[in-house]
């Protein structure tokens, strides 16, 4: 069959990225993978606690359906462009980027092949442990200044999830994003862990500079606007201001009061 060069060779790189996604492991490399995951604290989650703070997606039903299908949309894309990391944002706070954040994580979590990392970056804000209700430890801020290995700064839900993130406000910390000493912990997280997805939680991006130098360490962005707060105008700006850093993958719209039976997400594109 004659097929077109230009054809063959987006088969051929698509081909390259998607094995780069997901590649073949010797034998020496998965041991060494499954130790380093092992090393992580592993935790018990509190089914009550999550259910009040309006975390699901680790319910394999409908409760998690709307997280599930932003699970495997983002995959799809992800690997498609050979892409590892997601910034997830909102123009303001409180339009829910944490709780969407670990949903998606959680929805993750249920994906045996696929090993996620999800990172709290919003360091002025932390929530996430709050919304785990977790007792043990976890504590990015001195991974990411190199005072910490990351088993010492994470949580591990099962096998395949590690979950790093805050109690506590962590004094200075754009000083910490901007660091030049950041791009290599991320770096040396990937090389240690090899993880398929790695999400930032990130602070609100018209309210502080972190979530733009946060933008050139990720490849793409998801955007949550709250439905009764977050208006066209600044979901513009913020497409406007991440244009040029990271790839815009959509916009989320939380907090819609007229859903139905859903949980309350709207559209993905
Ligand atoms: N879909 C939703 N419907 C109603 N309340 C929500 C929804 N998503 C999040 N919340 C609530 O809104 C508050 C802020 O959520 P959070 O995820 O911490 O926002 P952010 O990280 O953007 O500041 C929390 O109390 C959370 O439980
Ligand atoms: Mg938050």
């Amino acid at each position: 069959m004659n097929v077109p060069m230009t054809t063959a060779l987006k088969g051929a790189e698509k081909l390259k990225l998607k094995q780069s996604f997901n590649p073949q492991r010797s034998v020496q490399e998965k041991i060494r993978l499954n130790a380093a995951w092992g090393a992580i604290q592993p935790i018990d989650l509190d089914l009550a606690h999550l259910e009040k703070h309006r975390i699901v997606g680790h319910l394999a039903g409908s409760e998690s359906l709307a997280f599930d299908m932003l699970r495997t949309r983002l995959l799809q894309q992800m690997r498609d462009q050979g892409w590892r990391r997601v910034a997830i944002t909102s123009p303001t706070a409180q339009c829910g980027k944490s709780t969407v954040a670990l949903n998606l994580a959680l929805s993750l979590q249920r994906e045996p092949e696929t090993r996620t990392i999800l990172l709290e970056m919003d360091l002025r804000r932390p929530s996430l442990c709050a919304m785990l209700g977790a007792s043990q430890g976890s504590d990015l801020a001195p991974f990411l200044t190199g005072e910490s290995p990351f088993e010492d700064s994470s949580v591990r839900v099962g096998e395949n999830l590690a979950i790093a993130a805050s109690r506590t406000p962590v004094a200075g910390s754009a000083k910490i994003i901007g660091s030049s000493y950041l791009p290599l912990a991320l770096s040396a997280l990937e090389d240690a862990y090899a993880p398929d997805l790695m999400i930032f939680d990130t602070p609100p991006m018209l309210l502080t500079h972190d979530v733009m130098t946060l933008a050139k360490h990720v490849d793409c962005v998801l955007l949550v606007a709250g439905a009764d707060v977050t208006t066209p105008k600044q979901i513009d700006q913020c497409e406007r201001d991440i244009a040029g850093q990271a790839q815009m993958l959509g916009v989320i719209l939380n907090k819609c009061r007229h859903q139905g039976p859903g949980y309350g997400y709207g559209t993905y594109d």
